[in-house]
């Protein structure tokens, strides 16, 4: 990577507008077996951050030399994740930050999004949207990311093209604007037109993994007539008609106000489209922004570094054992062993092992711009939301808690461990590894476990028993749907006794509603119109939470 001269670097601000004019950051959302891992690997190929496709995700051979590592983090039910990979390509530097996929889901996944510029939604053309992709897509909405789609295994039979356009703008009310276009699908797909250029770009099967040599042809070339069944190709122009006569033209504008998704068609797993995509997105998506703070938004040109933790690791390396805290950076450049103030405490902390990492490997940091993420190694000082920074104090807004779908009273039957059972709770709610809920009847005493993901309960219990010496058990309970009540328990006591639905108090000591399905939540809410109900509870600043 080019790296701008260290010395003046963050004095200098050229050379950090030109650090940011360089910088994307994006997250892939998808549904399970969409073809993230895929996609990704071959991304980083163009990046040339690595030499082969199966180095994200172990496949085949290569799945037996990583996988050891892989099983022992497993048994202490904590994920691993590389979090971000760092790549530069065509003069870019460009960060994607993972979101776990499947049985990884957590809030984590929620909260990297919250790092991130720019959101690349996959789907598998066969599929369409599917539940997971849909929930990432609110968060996205939420925070108004720029959305690009990929809708991918082209190579294999898919759905009408038409009809997966149109569940984008029906259901998510997100206009998308076909970059390219398909010619046939499945065994019969045939490439590509490019909407801008008018070129066809030819899909040959190439040998799995192989980097496909892309052949363009001009659509007016007579050649195509031999390269491409008539039919198919007179059907892909009449569609592309079509699209030209109904819709809204590209709008960079809408783009980055998340209304309207540029769409491409391709196929990771044949490398067909991807380096089109990965063009066209180093030209349209947004570079990284101003970030929302308490005193409005601070600009990444800023001169003096700042940044906010999105997402803590316990024991991300069995050979490091540590815990590690991600840093989006916001503004300024960082610096490797700089002096920052925390926040929250309003505590000055020197960041002497700033890390890298890739995958499993890490590397020190020497420097770092707006847009990419930094890993400190964390003795319990940062949290989830908190900000750092040097020169004039900045706090970031922080970042929200998501609605938990899994409820599980957390028992601790052995009472002379009580103490070590508080502490756990406590400091791993504090570390952001799950929300606690709490009765609203205080004789009842045991937290509730909720969270997002089953995974995330599967890692608290396991870190009780292995880092606080408790050994508990979960107790299931049957809902799973919460709401925070909007104006808080004097709302909620206003309309009297709610039926089919559980209350209890958050961290907060806010009133949550627990349904056991969206029917129910329904319910109250056509009972009850005037309440309130939110999926996302506000940041609470400024006030301590309640310890169990
Ligand atoms: P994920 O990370 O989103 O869960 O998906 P992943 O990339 O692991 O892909 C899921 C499956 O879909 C894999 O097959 C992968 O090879 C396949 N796939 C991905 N992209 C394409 C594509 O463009 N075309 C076709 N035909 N298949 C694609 P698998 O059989 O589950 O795994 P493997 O045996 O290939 O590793």
């Amino acid at each position: 990577m080019t790296r701008a001269p260290s010395a003046a670097a963050g004095d200098d601000p050229t050379l950090l507008a030109e650090a940011v004019a360089r910088r994307r950051n994006f997250a892939i959302i998808s549904h399970p077996d969409a073809g993230k891992t895929t996609l990704t690997e071959k991304l980083l190929l163009y990046g040339g951050a690595i030499q082969q496709a199966g180095a994200v995700k172990a496949r085949g051979e290569q799945r037996r030399v990583t996988s050891d590592w892989m099983e022992l983090e497993k048994q202490r039910g904590i994920s691993i994740t590389s979090t971000v990979l760092q790549f530069d390509y065509d003069g870019c530097t460009i960060n994607l930050l993972d979101t776990p996929g499947h049985q990884d889901f957590s809030e984590d996944t929620y909260r990297t999004l919250a790092a991130a510029d720019n959101a690349v939604m996959l789907e598998d053309a066969a599929k369409g949207l599917e539940p997971q992709t849909r929930k990432l897509f609110e968060v996205c909405r939420m925070r108004q990311i720029p959305i690009f789609t990929f809708i991918n295994k082209m190579d294999r039979p898919c759905r009408e093209p038409l009809e997966l356009l149109d569940e984008i703008e029906r259901e998510l009310g997100l206009a998308p604007w076909a970059v390219n276009w398909p010619i046939g699908s499945g065994e019969r797909f045939r490439g590509v037109i490019d909407r801008r250029t008018h070129d066809v770009i030819l899909f040959e099967r190439a040998e799995r993994g192989r980097q496909a040599a892309e052949r363009r042809l001009s659509l007016d070339d007579p050649a195509l007539a031999d390269l491409v069944e008539p039919e198919l190709l007179a059907q892909a122009r009449e569609e592309l008609d079509l699209l030209e006569g109904a819709g809204a033209p590209l709008d960079l504008e809408q783009v980055h106000a998340g209304e309207q998704t540029p769409l491409f068609f391709g196929s990771a797993m044949t490398n067909f489209g991807v380096r089109p995509f990965l063009d066209a997105f180093l030209e349209l998506a947004q570079r990284p922004v101003p970030r929302q703070s308490s005193d409005g938004p601070v600009s990444p040109l800023r001169p003096g570094f700042s940044g906010f933790v999105f997402k803590l690791q316990a024991n991300m390396d069995a050979r490091h054992r540590d815990r590690v805290a991600f840093v989006r950076v916001c503004s300024g450049r960082f610096e490797k062993d700089m002096t920052v103030q925390h926040a929250r405490s309003g505590r000055t902390i020197r960041l002497s092992r700033p890390q890298k990492l890739f995958g499993q490997d890490r590397e020190v940091v020497e420097e770092a711009f707006p847009g990419d993420v930094i890993g400190l190694n964390n003795p319990g000082v940062f949290a989830i939301g908190d900000t750092l920074y040097s020169g004039p104090a900045v706090e970031f807004e922080g970042i929200p808690c998501f609605s938990p779908e899994i409820f599980a009273w957390l028992r601790n039957p052995n009472p002379s461990s009580f103490k070590s059972f508080r502490k756990g709770v406590n400091e791993l709610r504090e570390e952001g590894a799950v929300q606690i809920l709490y009765d609203t009847d205080a004789s009842k005493r045991d937290p509730v476990l909720a969270a997002v993901g089953q995974l995330q309960l599967e890692v608290v219990q396991h870190r009780l028993e292995h880092e606080y010496g408790v050994p508990t058990r979960l107790e299931p309970l049957g809902y799973s749907v919460a709401r925070w009540v909007e104006g808080g328990w004097p709302a909620l006591e206003r309309i009297g006794r709610v039926f089919n639905c559980k209350a209890m108090r958050d961290a907060w000591d806010r009133p949550v509603l627990l349904f056991r399905n969206d029917w129910n939540l329904q319910q109250l809410q056509e009972d009850h119109p005037d309440l309130g109900l939110a999926a996302v509870a506000p940041v609470v600043s400024g006030r301590e939470p309640i310890a169990l």
